[in-house]
This record gives structure tokens, sequence and C-alpha cells, in this order.
């Protein structure tokens, strides 16, 4: 398991909490993303990281 950082500063998401939804609720999007952790809601400065969480468990 990678380090747990934090992801979204503004609503203080961290990694793992944003792994963990999207492999158990099936997101494809930063919107589903949104939705489910808030993460990606207030500045939009990690929405950026969290496509990039997504591309690469979507990959596997
Ligand atoms: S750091 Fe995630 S919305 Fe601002």
């Amino acid at each position: 398991m990678e380090e747990d950082i934090e992801i979204c500063h503004c609503m203080e998401v961290n990694k793992s909490v944003i792994i963990k939804a999207i492999k158990e609720k099936g997101l494809k999007t930063v919107e589903d993303v949104q939705d489910e952790t808030t993460a990606g809601t207030g500045c939009g400065g990690c929405i950026p990281d969290i496509e990039n969480i997504l591309k690469k468990i979507n990959q596997q």
C-alpha cells in the first residue's frame, strides 16, 4: 500500500478514502468521486490528482 497522503486539501480527503470509494462503488469519473467523497468540490486544484488515481485503478 502506498503511503496515505491528503489529496484534497479543501475537503481534507485522503488518498486511501478516494481509492476505497473508487473500488467499492465502481466510480468512473471525477464527478462520481466528488459526489461520493466531496474531494474535488472546493478549489478544484486536486482534480488532476483524482483523475490520475481513477486512471490507475480503472486500468487494472
Ligand atoms: S484541494 Fe481539492 S478541491 Fe481544493
